[in-house]
C-alpha cells in the first residue's frame, strides 16, 4: 500500500501538525511504502517572500528528519524538485469543474483570513490532486481540515478515468477521529494562521509562556473539572499512554485539581516528549550536505514514479502526437 502526504513550509510546525498528521504518517514507513514531501509550490499561494520560503522549506525538511522520517525507508522530497507535477496539474485542471473548487471550504477560509484571492489559491486543490494521483497513492493521512481536498482528488481521478480511460488509483483519506482536531491555546483549531500554536521545536521560555496562556474555565479548585472541551485536558492527553490517560481523567473528575499545576506539568511533558528529537534536529540542521543529499535522492525516486504515470497520462489525453 502506498501512503502519501505533504506539509506546507509556511511557518514553524506545531503540535497540531505533529499529532494531527506527521506522527501517524511517519509511523507508516514501518509497514507501507511512504511518500512524504514538503509542498513549497502550495506555499507560494500565501508566501511572497523568497528568502523566507527557502528558509522555511529547509526547516520543515529538518523537522521531518528529526522527528523520525527515515529517507532509507521512505521517499522524501521537496515538491518543486519534481516539475512533472505541475504538468499533470494542467491536464487535471481541464476536467475539474469550477463548481467542485467553488465548494471548497479551505479557499473561503483562506480569503476570510486575508490571503489574497488568486488563481493559484483557487486551484490549490488541483495541484494537490496531482500530488496524490501522480504518485499512485492509496492512502492519504491528513488532519480533518484536509479531508475535503482528498475528496476533490478522488472526484478528479474518477472524472479523468471516465473521460480518458482507467488511469489513476482512487485515493482514500486517512483521518484519526480521536486526534481529528488538536485545539490551540484559545480552543480554536491549532493553526499557524490563528497565532494559537505550541511549536514542536520552540524555545523553552516561549513554550512555557504560551502554555500559561491556555484558556481555562473558572470551576473552583474544590470541584471536579469538566473534561469535555477542556483545552488543557485535550492537549495533555496527546502525550500520555492509556493508563496515564485514565489517571488524568480521574484527577480532572476529582476535587482539588489546580489548573496552574497542570499547566506546569503539561510544559514538562511536552519538553520531555520532544527532547530526543530536539537534539537530533540541531545535529541535522548543521549538516547541509546530508540534507541536500537526502532531498536529491528523494526527488530522483519520486520522479521515476511519476514519470511512469506521465507517459500514460500524456497518451490518454492525446498530447503524444508523435505516437500516431
Ligand atoms: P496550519 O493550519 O497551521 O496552517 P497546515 O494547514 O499546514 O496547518 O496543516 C498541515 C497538516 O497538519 C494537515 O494535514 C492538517 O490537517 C494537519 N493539522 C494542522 N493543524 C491541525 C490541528 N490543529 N489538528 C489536527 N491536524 C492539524
Ligand atoms: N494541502 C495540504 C495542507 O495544507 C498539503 C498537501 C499538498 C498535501 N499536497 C498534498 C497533503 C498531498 C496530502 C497529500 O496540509
Amino acid at each position: 500500500m502506498r501512503v502519501l502526504s505533504g506539509i506546507q513550509p509556511s511557518g514553524s510546525l506545531h503540535l497540531g501538525n505533529y499529532f494531527g498528521m506527521m506522527k501517524r504518517m511517519i509511523e507508516y514507513q514501518e509497514n507501507s511504502e511512504l511518500f512524504c514531501f514538503v509542498v513549497n509550490l502550495h506555499a507560494l499561494t500565501s508566501t511572497f517572500d523568497s528568502e523566507k520560503l527557502r528558509r522555511q522549506t529547509y526547516e520543515a525538511v529538518c523537522d521531518f528528519l528529526a522527528l523520525g522520517l527515515d529517507p532509507d525507508k521512505s521517499v522524501f522530497w521537496v515538491q518543486s524538485d519534481v516539475p512533472e507535477v505541475t504538468e499533470l496539474t494542467w491536464y487535471l485542471s481541464n476536467i475539474t469543474s469550477m463548481g467542485l473548487l467553488e465548494r471548497c471550504h479551505s479557499y473561503k477560509d483562506k480569503l476570510a483570513k486575508g490571503i489574497p484571492a488568486s488563481h493559484g489559491l483557487f486551484s490549490y486543490p488541483v495541484l494537490m490532486a496531482a500530488d496524490i494521483l501522480g504518485y499512485g497513492a492509496n492512502l492519504i493521512p491528513v488532519g480533518k481540515d484536509q479531508k475535503q481536498h482528498v475528496e476533490v482528488a478522488r472526484d478528479i481521478a474518477i472524472r479523468f478515468n471516465n473521460t480518458f480511460g482507467e488511469t489513476f488509483i482512487i485515493p482514500e483519506p486517512d483521518i484519526e477521529d480521536e486526534l481529528a482536531v488538536v485545539p490551540g491555546l484559545d480552543g480554536q483549531k491549532m493553526s499557524k494562521s490563528y497565532g494559537n500554536t505550541i511549536e514542536i521545536f520552540g524555545d523553552e521560555n516561549s513554550i512555557k509562556q504560551k502554555i500559561m496562556t491556555i484558556k481555562t474555565d473558572s470551576t473552583p479548585v474544590n470541584e471536579p473539572k469538566p473534561i469535555e472541551g477542556n483545552i488543557l485536558y485535550a492537549l495533555y492527553l496527546l502525550l500520555l499512554n492509556n493508563d496515564e490517560k485514565e489517571a488524568l481523567k480521574d484527577r480532572f473528575l476529582s476535587p482539588g485539581l489546580k489548573y496552574g499545576d497542570v499547566k506546569k506539568e503539561l510544559f514538562a511533558a511536552i519538553w520531555e516528549y520532544f527532547a530526543p528529537y530536539r537534539e537530533k534536529r540541531a545535529q541535522i540542521a548543521r549538516d547541509k550536505d546530508f540534507v541536500n543529499d537526502v532531498l536529491r535522492n528523494g526527488a530522483e525516486k519520486a520522479r521515476k514514479v511519476i514519470a511512469g504515470y506521465m507517459d500514460k497520462v500524456r497518451h490518454n489525453v492525446g498530447v503524444d502526437y508523435f505516437n500516431q
